[in-house]
């Protein structure tokens, strides 16, 4: 049960090396669950029972189901669907006396050092001219195409001490020889069934070719790229398509550029959730003030990997306050603020997780480091409800070949299925009822 949760996890992963692949694999899957397509630049007509998405900028999916009867609050569900990488520059080739490299830039806080010495390939989307119009076309070339060579040690004796690696100097990926000059755009050109010269423009990213293990003496862990946060983004969609219906609105938000602070117009620092939830409310009729009032009944689940404590390096770890692998959901506090949870939001999601009999544990940093954030506590500036930050332990965080448990995705899975699914009330007391 738990390796099959996970293979099939894995194989959406698999299926999806750029951002826009993952949201176009996601759609996908709704459409064929019967959920209907909506576009923002057309008018939404929303009928009860029925499952609606749609998506932003190709990156980013809001999906969500009218209930029948009169609906409660939102229960969102909330992760994001980039990865650090390296975007391919506009202009790609950078040929040289014996070899052609390509151009590249790091998008988001990679762990450069793992992306040496490995298989390589690249995907994302064109801009491609049809006459009067414009379309986006995802790409992939799917083959083992380029590679980032270490230097020897002895070039760099100091290698294992710790090395500096320049994003303009060490991260160019070699592509080819004499042969390759002029060759990757006719080859992005085919990869996207079109010819070279209707590209106008694109978005590359590498990606590492390895593919998703599970290993282990009892096969515990499942290592993969992407965990971080295709995981999480896999986990709330699916628990959206699980969940039974109640008169909750369950919501699944999966954003884009999480890895570069959320503020574009797919991110969780824009108004896409916002617009969302009022176009839904609007569109069962819901007054301002009846909005209001749901917003006050409803909860936000913020899912992104958090750090299990490392067999190393147990010394990183707060003391207590520490995840391991397959311990179950990691719930996520920070002082300042910087995951959203507080003693409310993490009571109702324990009480939604017992429940659901799904363990869970806690994360904070040691308070001596500064440690990462997410987009939960962006989401709030522009939709403000009670929002717990969760996700699943994992090693090697933003290394493109990350280390999680075979146990937790299920574990994630279940707790989200039961959230959508809860419907929350306030009174007039600030008490909250779980149904
Ligand atoms: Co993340």
């Amino acid at each position: 049960m738990f390796e099959k949760i996970s293979l099939e996890m894995a194989d959406f992963i698999q299926r999806s090396p750029s951002c826009y692949h993952a949201v176009s694999n996601l759609a996908e899957q709704f459409q064929a669950a019967g959920f209907t397509r909506l576009h923002e630049s057309r008018p939404w007509e929303l009928k009860p029972g029925n499952g609606y998405f749609f998506t932003r900028n190709g990156s980013a999916l809001i999906a969500f189901r009218i209930p029948e009867g009169t609906p409660a609050g939102f229960m969102i569900a909330a992760a994001h669907s980039d990865t650090p990488a390296f975007k391919i520059k506009s202009v790609p080739e950078l040929a040289g006396e014996h070899y052609v490299q390509l151009n590249v830039e790091q998008y988001g806080g990679a762990i450069c050092s793992a992306w040496l010495d490995r298989p390589l390939s690249a995907a994302g989307r064109v801009a491609v001219r049809e006459g009067d119009r414009m379309v986006s076309r995802l790409v992939d070339l799917d083959r083992d195409l380029l590679l980032i060579p270490n230097l020897a040690i002895h070039m760099n004796r100091k290698i294992n001490e710790g090395v500096a690696l320049n994003p303009q100097v060490d991260m160019l990926p070699l592509f080819g020889q004499e042969g390759a000059r002029d060759r990757f755009l006719p080859l992005v050109a085919e990869a996207a069934g079109v010819a070279p010269d209707q590209i106008l423009a694109a978005d590359l990213f590498l990606y590492l070719r390895e593919s998703s293990r599970i290993w282990g003496a009892e096969r515990e862990f499942l290592s993969s790229p992407r965990l971080d946060d295709l995981q999480c983004a896999w986990a709330c969609a699916k628990g959206l398509l699980n969940c039974e219906v109640s008169h909750s609105i369950p919501v699944c938000a999966v954003f884009d550029n999480e890895e570069v602070g959320s503020a574009t117009k797919q991110g969780a620092d824009s108004n896409l959730l916002q617009d969302a939830l009022l176009r839904i409310s609007a569109g069962i009729g819901r007054t301002a003030d009846a909005h209001q009032i749901a917003l006050a009944s409803s909860m936000m689940a913020s899912v992104d990997n958090g750090h299990a404590i490392h067999p190393n390096h147990p010394e990183k770890a707060d003391k207590i306050n520490h995840p391991h692998l397959n311990g179950g959901v990691v719930i996520k506090h920070s002082a300042n603020q910087k995951y959203t949870t507080d003693s409310i939001s993490s009571g109702l999601f324990q009480m939604i997780c017992q429940r659901a009999e799904v363990p869970v544990q806690v994360f904070a940093n040691r308070s001596d480091v500064a440690g990462g954030s997410t987009l939960g506590n962006l989401s709030n500036k522009h939709v403000s409800l009670n929002t717990v930050d969760i996700g699943l332990a994992q090693l090697a965080m933003h290394s493109p070949y990350e280390t999680g448990g075979i146990k937790d995705t299920w574990y994630l899975l279940r707790a989200l299925t039961a959230f959508y699914h809860t419907v929350i009330s306030c009174d007039e007391s600030d008490a909250y009822m779980i149904e």
